[in-house]
Formats: structure tokens, C-alpha cells, sequence
């Protein structure tokens, strides 16, 4: 199957039908699987309606079939068919964050694909903030099922070039609409219990969340080795680079010790900061992702860096922490997982 790759000008303008659009909701229509960018990765989406569209997406991506998808909706009357009843906390989360990185999960009806729900009672749900994935899903007018458009076990894509890299030959198209802006997947609060839970850290952070209904827990394990995680998704490796991450709790200097022993090794080692330490380090690559004083812009260029780190074909990659606040906190849970729980900490 030739990848078609969609162009669409972001921002698009309201008013106008783009043939490229109505070419891609055409296509999830029939039940094939099309790439789409989000305001936070690229997603692989198909009619979460249709148990065969949805096993298509698992088939692309690899995905286990125990690791439910969450459902793209472009406006709140599309909920009436996916969910049971929406409580009073939850309807004050849509209206503070929608369209918005936030998922929340909820009792699901009977009409969503098994596939999408891996058989549980719940499902998750959001209405992304990017003009053309809102375009799209009411083009095709179906709910959309969409995980990350990466293969399962990679970093999740923020351009369409990282989509063609994973999935080339294994789905219709992807629409191209330029890099994505968070960079890391949406924040998802499971909603389905009495007290609300953070199962997966984003960019809508705690605080956030706390402003608007004053208490929300967070799961452990997203931060916890040996906590069994609530989110099916959450247990399997992610994020994770080729060569062996190592998180480094420690200054510059201590670094330098790392790079030089491995380096003694034979071992081609990869930096991963950013720019106002990127001069200080000599290693095989250097990469700054985004700036510390911004955390944003860390969260925006991190699965790129991890790629591009691929690419370069080192064997470990020593990686500097960032403060666990804001979003920070999704940062290092994302890096903790790609590092598969390592941690190096000075004078230890
Ligand atoms: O930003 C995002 O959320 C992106 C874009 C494409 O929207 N999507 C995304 O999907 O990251 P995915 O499939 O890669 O991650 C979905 C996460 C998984 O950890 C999954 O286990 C969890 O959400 N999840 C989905 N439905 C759930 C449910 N009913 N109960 C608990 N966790 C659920
Ligand atoms: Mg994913």
C-alpha cells in the first residue's frame, strides 16, 4: 500500500472545504486507518464505531489488544453516543480544558468498538485543540479512535515525518499538518470513580486540574517502579529510544565522568540537555532539547531528540532530569520510561 501524504496549510481557515480533508474523513469513512496531526502527537485514527477499522489500527501499529484507544471528538453532542453519564466535575473539566490536551475517562455506551475499549467498561475521550484534526472529525462525522501514530514501543510522532518513517506502506495516508505543539500526549484522568485520578501526566498539570475541582489524585505508578499502573497503556515499555537511556541525577562535571568511562569502553555516547548547557558537554551527539527556563520547549522537541538519537546509532544516552513541576512532571515521566526506570544519582 503507497502512503498518500495529505497537505493541509495549519492554521485552516473555517469557512473553506479543503478536498484534502474531505479525501482523508473519505477514507475513515470506509474504515481505513489515516494519520492526523493533534495539538500534542500525531494520531492514528479509524471510525470507533467499527470493530474492523479499529483492528486496523492495532494491525499498523503493532499495539497490544489489551491497551485501550482513546476516542477524538470534535464537539460535545458526538459524547451523547460514546457515554453513559457525565458527572457534574467532569463536565467542569471539558468546560475549562476542551478542545484541549486533557482525556478523560469515562463509562462508556455499548456503541463503541470493543477493540476500542479492550473490553473494559469505561473509555476515554478528548477533544483535541488543532484546526485540522477538528476539521477532519467533522468532515467524516464519526467519532475517531486514534492512540499515537508511531509503532508500539516508539516515541510518539510530532511531525508527519515521523509518522512516514513508523507506518509507511501500512495505512492509506496521513494528513500533514506541520509539527505538533505540546509534544506530549494528553494528560488522562480517569473520571469513572468518585475521586478523579491522574493516570498519565500531560501539560494540563494538577494544578490545573485542582483549580477547577479541587481534588484529583495521582496515580503512583506514573512515577513509582512496582506500582501496578491503572492505565492498561502505562505498563509497556514507551518512548524508548534504541540505545539504553540513563536519566543523571548530578552536575555537569559528574556527567563528564559517565560520558568518559563508557567512552573508554568503545561505546558512542549520546548527551541529551539542552541549550544553555549544550556547549558545556563533549560526547559523540550532542542534543539540546528546547530550553530548561522554558519547559515547554522541552516537551515539544523531546521525541524528536530521542529519534534523532536513533538515527545517530549510539549506545547510551546519559540524559539530564528536569524539576518535577508543571509540566515537568510529564517530562520525567516520559524520560523515566524511556529510560526504563534508570537513574543515576551522584555520590551514590
Ligand atoms: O495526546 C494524546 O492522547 C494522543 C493523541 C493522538 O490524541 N493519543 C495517545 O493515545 O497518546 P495512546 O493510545 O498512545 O495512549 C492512550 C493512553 C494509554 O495509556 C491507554 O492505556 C490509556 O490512554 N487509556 C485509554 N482508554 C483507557 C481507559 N478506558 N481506561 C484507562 N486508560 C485508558
Ligand atoms: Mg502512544
Amino acid at each position: 500500500m503507497e502512503t498518500k501524504i495529505w497537505y493541509v496549510d495549519n492554521p485552516v481557515n473555517k469557512d473553506k472545504v479543503y478536498p484534502q480533508i474531505v479525501d482523508a474523513a473519505k477514507n475513515l469513512q470506509l474504515g481505513q486507518v489515516v494519520a492526523f496531526p493533534t495539538e500534542t502527537v500525531y494520531g492514528l485514527g479509524a471510525n470507533a464505531l467499527s470493530d474492523e477499522a479499529v483492528q486496523r489500527i492495532f494491525q499498523a501499529k503493532g499495539r497490544p489488544s489489551d491497551n485501550p484507544l482513546i476516542v477524538h471528538i470534535a464537539n460535545e453532542e458526538q459524547l451523547n453516543d460514546l457515554v453513559e453519564d457525565i458527572p457534574l466535575n467532569a463536565k467542569k473539566l471539558m468546560d475549562a480544558f476542551w478542545p484541549g490536551p486533557l482525556t478523560l475517562i469515562l463509562k462508556s455506551k455499548k456503541h463503541v468498538s470493543k477493540f476500542v475499549t479492550a473490553g473494559l467498561s469505561t473509555v476515554g475521550v478528548r477533544m483535541p485543540d488543532h484546526p485540522v484534526a477538528l476539521a477532519l472529525i467533522e468532515s467524516c462525522n464519526l467519532p475517531i479512535a486514534a492512540p499515537s501514530a508511531n509503532t508500539s514501543g516508539k516515541p510518539s510522532p510530532t511531525s508527519a515525518k515521523h509518522v512516514y518513517e513508523d507506518l509507511n506502506g501500512r495505512i492509506v495516508g496521513i494528513v500533514d499538518g506541520g509539527n505538533t505543539g505540546v509534544g506530549l500526549e494528553s494528560t488522562v484522568i480517569d473520571c469513572s470513580q468518585d475521586v478523579f485520578t491522574i493516570l498519565r501526566p500531560g501539560s494540563i498539570t494538577p494544578e490545573m486540574i485542582r483549580e477547577v475541582i479541587t481534588t484529583v489524585e495521582v496515580d503512583p505508578s506514573t512515577m513509582k517502579e512496582n506500582e501496578a499502573p491503572k492505565s492498561p497503556g502505562m505498563k509497556y515499555k514507551h518512548y524508548a529510544p534504541d540505545a539504553q537511556m540513563h536519566l543523571v541525577n548530578g552536575d555537569i562535571e559528574f556527567i563528564h565522568k559517565l560520558i568518559h568511562n563508557s567512552q573508554n569502553q568503545g561505546k558512542k555516547i549520546g548527551v541529551l540537555t539542552t541549550e544553555e548547557n549544550k556547549t558545556q558537554y563533549k560526547a559523540d551527539v550532542v542534543l539540546a532539547c528546547g530550553k530548561r527556563s522554558e519547559l515547554s520547549t522541552v516537551a515539544a522537541s523531546l521525541y524528536d531528540c530521542i529519534r534523532q538519537f536513533n538515527d545517530e546509532n549510539v549506545d547510551i544516552i546519559y540524559c539530564e532530569t528536569f524539576p518535577y513541576e508543571g509540566i515537568g512532571i510529564a517530562i520525567m515521566n516520559r524520560l523515566w520510561k524511556a529510560c526504563g526506570h534508570s537513574i543515576i544519582e551522584q555520590g551514590k
